[in-house]
């Protein structure tokens, strides 16, 4: 009857159904997880929707598959304030970053082609992958105490095969926080070139550093580049996830970028997602960026350091070094259970909830993430909890 795509488990696991159980019967729980930035205590414009918005252009249907033009300015005037020149034609409106995927994945795919994706990475690409008929394979990041994380260009080189179309980077990357640094952007172009395959870079949480580092790139440049896809949007730039607003620029070899334009053209003429509304205010609301941004940033930066505090002196917890984006993580030593089960006795004895690694993809046990949008009370009162049960 349905298509073999889903092929998943529909179960809520056993940490969710605690969760639940827990909320039916009114406990309050520390969720040390919750990515949302509309439910973390930001102050929002509320004038944005209707300032500077004449209400007759929204009576008006007037599409283009790229996006209408007043909301490629927006994302051409975001490029430009970070020193990068973007041709408006080179730019399409999607209705996020997720669904951008989804586009690419319909460019370049055909059924069982593979995309290669950091590992440890955000859990949502084998779902995207799997809904457009695709499959995802693993390039590992490394983690060294001083440095932090680095991709291991030996096993991407042979993990490339046949069927493999694309390469993605998440910069920096969720849930590690490690930034692209220029030789390692390098060797990506290099190795897209040398095997003819894309480059796609996640860059949704670019605007949020938290350490310096150096030589790092807040967004990866076209020059050289084979085939680059470029995806970014409100959600985290501007805390906005509800206004369903992305976007792709694309750059490359000149036959190649022009095949790929005319190809995605089709694709988002197709279904002409992102709605008109949205589009026409893109302006108002990137007009909210600095003062969200001062507020998230200023959110993470604290948490981080309360982190490194909490944790400095620890022998058996270690919060690993992040560069920036909203998620911290911790690495366990000597943890004498399975990291999913002393996960679950976190919440069940301590009711503080984080996520373990391997919803992540970590390549061994004894990780758990956090995220940083937390508010810092909440957060000092779920690592206290988490500390006396690791006591
Ligand atoms: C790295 C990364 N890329 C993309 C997304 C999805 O972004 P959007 O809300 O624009 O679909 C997320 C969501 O958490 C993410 O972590």
């Amino acid at each position: 009857m349905f298509s073999g795509r889903l092929n998943i488990e529909f179960e809520p696991n056993r940490l969710s159904r605690l969760y639940d159980a827990k909320s039916a019967k009114g406990e309050k729980i520390i969720d040390l997880t919750s990515s949302n930035p509309t439910k973390s205590g930001f102050i929002y414009d509320t004038n944005i929707l209707t300032k500077n918005f004449p209400e007759s252009s929204a009576m008006i249907y007037n599409p283009d598959p790229r996006g209408l033009i007043a909301a490629r300015e927006t994302v051409r005037d975001y490029y430009k304030e970070i020193g990068k020149q973007v041709n408006i034609d080179d730019i399409f409106i999607t209705p996020g970053t997720s669904e951008a995927y989804s586009y690419l994945f319909k460019l370049l795919l055909n059924p069982e082609d593979e995309i290669l994706i950091p590992q440890p990475c955000y859990p949502l690409f084998e779902y995207l992958a799997m809904l457009d008929s695709g499959c995802v394979n693993y390039y590992p990041l490394k983690y060294e105490h001083k440095n932090g994380w680095r991709a291991e260009f030996e096993v991407l080189r042979n993990r490339i095969k046949d069927k493999t179309k694309a390469v993605v980077v998440v910069n920096p990357n969720n849930p590690t926080g490690s930034y692209i640094k220029s030789a390692e952007y390098i060797e990506f172009l290099s190795i897209c070139r040398e095997h003819k395959i894309a480059l796609i870079a996640d860059e949704v949480f670019s605007d949020f550093l938290i350490s310096p580092c150096s030589h790092y790139l807040k967004t990866i440049s076209g020059e050289d580049s084979y085939l680059n896809f470029i995806l970014n949007g409100f959600s985290k730039m501007l805390g906005l996830p509800q206004f369903k607003f992305g976007w792709i620029i694309v750059e490359g070899e000149e036959d190649l970028k022009s095949e790929a334009l005319k190809r995605l053209e089709i694709i988002s003429d197709t279904y002409l997602s992102v709605s008109s509304i949205v589009q026409n205010i893109s302006g108002n609301l990137y007009e909210t960026r600095n003062k969200i941004q001062r507020q998230i940033s200023g959110r993470i930066t604290e948490n981080y350091e309360l982190l490194q505090k909490k944790f400095l002196l620890n022998p058996d917890i270690r919060l690993l070094k992040c560069e920036g984006g909203w998620s911290a993580v911790l690495s366990f030593a000597n943890l004498l259970i399975p990291e999913d089960d002393f996960v679950y006795n976190l919440l069940e004895k301590k009711n503080v909830l984080v996520h373990p690694g391997y919803y992540y993809d970590f390549d061994r046990e004894g990780y758990a993430v956090l995220s940083l949008l937390t508010e810092t009370k909440l957060l000092e009162e779920g690592i206290d909890r988490i500390l006396s049960l690791y006591a």
